[in-house]
C-alpha cells in the first residue's frame, strides 16, 4: 500500500503502526505497563528484570535504529536532517543510558520490570526508529535549510525543549526523593514538591508527551506522530492510575494538583 511517501514498505508500516498505537491507547485504559514500584511488582508476568536492566535493554533500540536507518539514506548529509539526529541522540541517551543509571533503585525490591513490557518497547522504538530516520533522510522533501526559518520548525523546536526541560528536572525531583544509597526501611515513596509537581502528579509524563508534539511538529511527519500517539496513550492512563494511586495512599496528597495536563485532566 502507497499512500504517503510512495514506498509501499513504509506506507504499510505506518498503518501497521497507528493501529497498533490505537490499540495500545484503548488497552491502556483497563492496564497500564507491568513495571516499577507500583505497577510492577506480582502484576509483572513470566520473566522480570531489575529497573536499570530493564530500562536499558528496552530503550537500547532508539539508540541504534535511528542512526542505522538515517545513514543508508540519501540525505543523510544535510544540515536540517543532521540537527534532528543531534535532537533524536541526546533524547535516547538520556533515556536508554543517563536517566537508568542515575536511577536509585529501593535495596530489597524485587525485579518488577516485566519482560513483555520490553518487547512492546522494541516493537515501538524500531517502528519510530525506522519511521523517522527514514522520513528524515530519504521520503521527506522539506528539509532544506529554509526549514529552520519555517514557523512549524520554531514553535516545535520551542515545545521540544520546553517538555525535554522539564522531563528531566521533574524525573530529577523524582530521583532525589530518595538518598544515594537509601537503606531498606526509608519509605519507598514520599510526596515530591516543587516544578511541575505544583501543579501536577506527573509532570515527568506530560514533559514528555510535550517532547514528542514539539518532534512532531517541527520534523512535520505522520512518523512523528505515530510515536506522539503511543507516549500519550501510553502515559495519560498511567498518569491516572498514579494520581489515583497517591490520593489512595497519602492522606495529605495535595488536593489542586491534576494528573497530567495542567489544569485540565
Ligand atoms: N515515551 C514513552 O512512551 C515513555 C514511557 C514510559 C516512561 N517514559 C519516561 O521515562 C521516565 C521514567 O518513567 P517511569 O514511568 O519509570 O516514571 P516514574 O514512575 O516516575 O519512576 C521513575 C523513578 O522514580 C521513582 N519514583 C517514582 N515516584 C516516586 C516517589 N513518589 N517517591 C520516590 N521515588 C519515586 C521510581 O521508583 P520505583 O521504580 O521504585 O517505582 C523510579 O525509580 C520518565 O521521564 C517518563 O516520562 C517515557
Amino acid at each position: 500500500m502507497a499512500w504517503y511517501t510512495g514506498n509501499t514498505l513504509y506506507d504499510t508500516l505506518l498503518i501497521v503502526g497507528f493501529l497498533y498505537a490505537t490499540l495500545v491507547c484503548v488497552g491502556s485504559f483497563f492496564g497500564t505497563a507491568a513495571y516499577g514500584g507500583r505497577f510492577g511488582g506480582k502484576r509483572a508476568k513470566g520473566i522480570k528484570l531489575g529497573a536499570k536492566t530493564g530500562w536499558i535493554i528496552m530503550e537500547l533500540p532508539g539508540l541504534l535504529v535511528f542512526p542505522i536507518v538515517f545513514f543508508m539514506g540519501k540525505n543523510a548529509d544535510q544540515t536540517v536532517p543532521l540537527f534532528f539526529l543531534v535532537i533524536w541522540m541526546i533524547h535516547y541517551s538520556n533515556r536508554a543510558v543517563i536517566n537508568p543509571l542515575r536511577m536509585r533503585v529501593q535495596p530489597g525490591s524485587t525485579a518488577s520490570f516485566s519482560l513483555n513490557v520490553v518487547i512492546a518497547g522494541w516493537i515501538t522504538l524500531f517502528l519510530h526508529g525506522y519511521f523517522n530516520a527514514a522520513y528524515l533522510t530519504e521520503f521527506g522533501t522539506q528539509y532544506t535549510e529554509a526549514w529552520f526559518t519555517d514557523p512549524r520548525f520554531i514553535v516545535g523546536l520551542c515545545i521540544y525543549v520546553a517538555g525535554f526541560t522539564l522531563n528531566i528536572h521533574s524525573d530529577s525531583i523524582l530521583r532525589n526523593l530518595r538518598s544515594p544509597n537509601p537503606s531498606p526501611d526509608e519509605p519507598r515513596y514520599k510526596i515530591p514538591y516543587g516544578g511541575g509537581f505544583r501543579w501536577l502528579t506527573c509532570p515527568q509524563y506530560f514533559g514528555e508527551i510535550l517532547s514528542f508534539l514539539g518532534f512532531a511538529i517541527m520534523t512535520w511527519n505522520l512518523g512523528a506522530v505515530f510515536v506522539l500517539a503511543m507516549t500519550a496513550g501510553n502515559l495519560i492512563p498511567r498518569a491516572i492510575y498514579t494520581h489515583r494511586w497517591f490520593h489512595k495512599n497519602f492522606d495529605d496528597y495535595p488536593k489542586e494538583r491534576k494528573a497530567v495536563i495542567p489544569g485540565l485532566l
